[in-house]
């Protein structure tokens, strides 16, 4: 197991976002995660990177994460995407990637060719010298995505990856997605609304509703679960 939660809640206040969760990750594969709207499926992302504090125990390669601060984590091998566009916007597509590629190893001698390397990969090479708040919505996920690839995760999450792109734009990102799991062998959590997409790319898929995991296992067993039906999918 590359990841794994066990028993993991977590409270603002009276209000219980994610209630005892368990769940693991392999090394390799594409782990889905859906639900309704305040699932706490990006609460989940925020526990996991070490933006908020939770009770419970997180496991990364045995390691344990929870009481740890989000720059450790990150050093360790976690790196995530935001679901709304969150970049450096006044400075340049391959800064905004330098920032990650920093935060991930503190300054190496193969950091530029790091760069460079993963600005080719995402296919943002003519665009390194853009102003990042110049992009339109794509380039400005691959920015954030890149910087995240910089910091030489072995996992990545990916909140709403194709939330706001055209058709034609998502399934460009999805192949984007599969190639970084197949040729940079790096293991992928994502969340995405988009069921089409979540059983094209996950190997298993994970359903939340109200912080419970109400549903489990291969994408096309869990949208006939009727559980599922019943409180995300509908009819
Ligand atoms: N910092 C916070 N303080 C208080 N409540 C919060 C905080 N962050 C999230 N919440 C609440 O926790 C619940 C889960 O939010 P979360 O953002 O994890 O949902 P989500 O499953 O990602 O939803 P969506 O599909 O809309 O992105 C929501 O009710 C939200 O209002
Ligand atoms: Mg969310």
């Amino acid at each position: 197991m590359l990841l794994q939660l066990k028993n993991v809640t977590k409270r603002f206040g009276e209000f219980t976002v994610l209630d005892n969760l368990s769940c693991s990750v392999e090394k390799g594969e594409i782990f889905g995660i859906a639900g309704p709207n305040g699932a706490g499926k990006t609460t989940l992302f925020n526990v996991i990177t070490g933006v908020y504090q939770a009770k419970g125990t997180i496991l990364f390669e045995e390691h344990p994460i929870l009481k740890l601060k989000p720059h450790r984590i990150c050093h360790l091998g976690i790196a995530r995407t935001f679901q709304m566009p969150l970049l450096f916007e006044s400075m340049d597509v391959q800064t905004n990637v330098r920032v990650g590629a920093h935060f991930g190893h503190r300054g190496t001698r193969e950091e530029e060719k790091n760069i460079q390397e993963t600005l080719e990969f995402v296919g943002l090479k003519d665009k390194a010298a853009c102003s990042a708040g110049s992009l339109k919505i794509l380039d400005k996920k691959l920015t954030m995505l890149a910087a995240a690839l910089a910091t030489g995760p072995g996992l990545l999450l990916l909140d709403e990856p194709v939330g706001g792109l055209s058709p034609i734009e998502a399934a460009e990102f999805v192949k984007l997605a599969k190639r970084i799991n197949t040729e940079l062998g790096i293991t992928i959590i994502v969340i995405e609304h988009m069921m089409r997409v979540l059983i094209e790319i996950s190997n298993r898929l994970m359903i939340l509703d109200n912080g419970r995991k109400i549903s489990f296992g291969p994408p096309k067993d869990v949208v006939q679960d009727p559980k599922v039906i019943e409180v995300y999918l509908g009819v």
